[in-house]
């Protein structure tokens, strides 16, 4: 089987990757990805020398490079590749709009141009943020109405809207996928757990939007990973899966189980501007994928926050790198200026 995997420099997807290979070692996995200033070599420099294992740096928008790989004799796609964070998204919306809209639909077009030739499996990676934000109570289900509240997550809806549509009208074999915040090694340091860990670990401030209380429900990306084999080898072609940690927790306790895991003081805290639309609350009902292909979140938040915590202080070489330069202009920006 060859599977080609988008995005794979970056968090999840470089997870995937080494969860796969490390699972099914007969898969050979061509990897592409664009190198944005969230892909880093360096997260699959292990497998820089396997056998089955193949780097292309490509952009997904590019319609020719992307025909000329899906002619290479693929069995799957699966599409991790995006801009993934908020609040980028907000700054400035276009690679948003060019990457996760443009990019999917140059990626299902050249599956549709090969498809009598070949059947190419398409997992799409979505997010349970095109499902907008709860109240108190309730948790988003596959059926709950897409309502996308950033330009992040309503370019991530326009790109699961072409997927379905490629599906429907095209019979092009394509499943989405939609999970919640993901946390782990290999985490960009902009996203809430690997910045208060590394900032935390530097005596540095955490930055907390708003008063704090805003919930998301974590889940280690390994977790992820075995539910996104399951899809892959198991998952019914046009339907969605919804995959949560069962881990809800406000961003404040977040804040805080990280400072008393590293020692640290509770004074570190500062509460900053609220981030604009700020989506108060994500839960997620898994029932589908644990009833149809029997996937349930294994790792507790406890459990994964002290493994993501040990693993951020043996790594402190990959973090220190990135949070410099370019990423060093961003992050004063964010919140500095604030
Ligand atoms: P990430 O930002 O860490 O990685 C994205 C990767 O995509 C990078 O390696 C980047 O270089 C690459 N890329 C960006 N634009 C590209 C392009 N035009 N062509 C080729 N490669 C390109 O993101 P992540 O957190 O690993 O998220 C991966 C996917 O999972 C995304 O689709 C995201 O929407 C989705 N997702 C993420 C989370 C989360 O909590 N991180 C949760 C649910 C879904
Ligand atoms: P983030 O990791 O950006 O993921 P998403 O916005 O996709 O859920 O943010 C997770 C939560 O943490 C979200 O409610 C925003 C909040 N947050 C902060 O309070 N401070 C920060 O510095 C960051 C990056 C996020």
């Amino acid at each position: 089987m060859r599977i080609l995997v988008t995005g794979g420099c970056g968090f999840i997807g470089s997870n995937f990757i080494r969860y796969y290979l490390k699972n099914y070692p007969e898969v050979s996995i061509i990897n592409v990805d664009k190198l944005t200033y969230a892909g880093n070599l360096e997260n699959l420099f292990d497998l820089s020398h396997a056998p089955n294992y193949y780097f292309i740096r490509a952009d997904i928008a590019d319609a020719a490079r992307m025909e000329e790989l899906v002619r290479k004799g693929i069995d799957a796609i699966v599409n991790f590749a995006a801009e993934s964070h908020v609040d980028r998204s907000i700054e400035d919306p276009s690679s948003f709009i060019r990457t996760n809209i443009f990019g999917t639909f140059v990626l299902l077009e050249a599956v549709r141009k090969v498809s009598k030739e070949q059947k190419i499996r398409f997992l799409h990676i979505s997010t349970d943020e095109v499902y907008g934000s709860l109240g108190k109570t309730g948790a988003f289900t596959e059926e709950t109405p897409l309502a996308p509240n950033s330009p992040y997550s309503a370019s991530k809806t326009a790109a699961d809207m072409m997927v379905r549509a490629y599906f429907h009208t095209y019979g092009l074999p394509a499943i989405i996928t939609r999970c919640s915040n993901n946390y782990g090694p290999y985490q960009f340091p902009e996203k809430l757990i690997p910045l208060m860990v590394s900032n935390a670990m530097e005596d540095k401030e955490l930055p907390i939007y708003g008063d704090g209380m805003n919930v998301r429900d974590w889940i280690y990306v390994e977790d992820h990973c075995r539910a996104l084999d399951c899809v892959l080898q198991n998952g019914k072609e046009g339907e969605v899966y919804n995959i949560g940690g069962a881990s809800e927790r406000t961003n404040l306790y977040v804040a805080k189980s990280i400072l008393d895991h590293l020692g640290k003081p509770h004074s570190l805290i500062r509460f900053v501007a609220d981030r604009p639309g700020h989506d108060r609350r994500y839960a997620i009902d898994f029932s589908k994928i644990k009833r149809e292909l029997g996937w349930s979140p294994t790792i507790s938040f406890e459990e994964g926050i002290s493994r993501t915590i040990e693993w951020y202080q043996t790594h402190r070489e990959w973090w220190k790198k990135i949070k410099t330069g370019e990423y060093l202009d961003y992050y004063r920006r964010m919140y500095h200026e604030r």
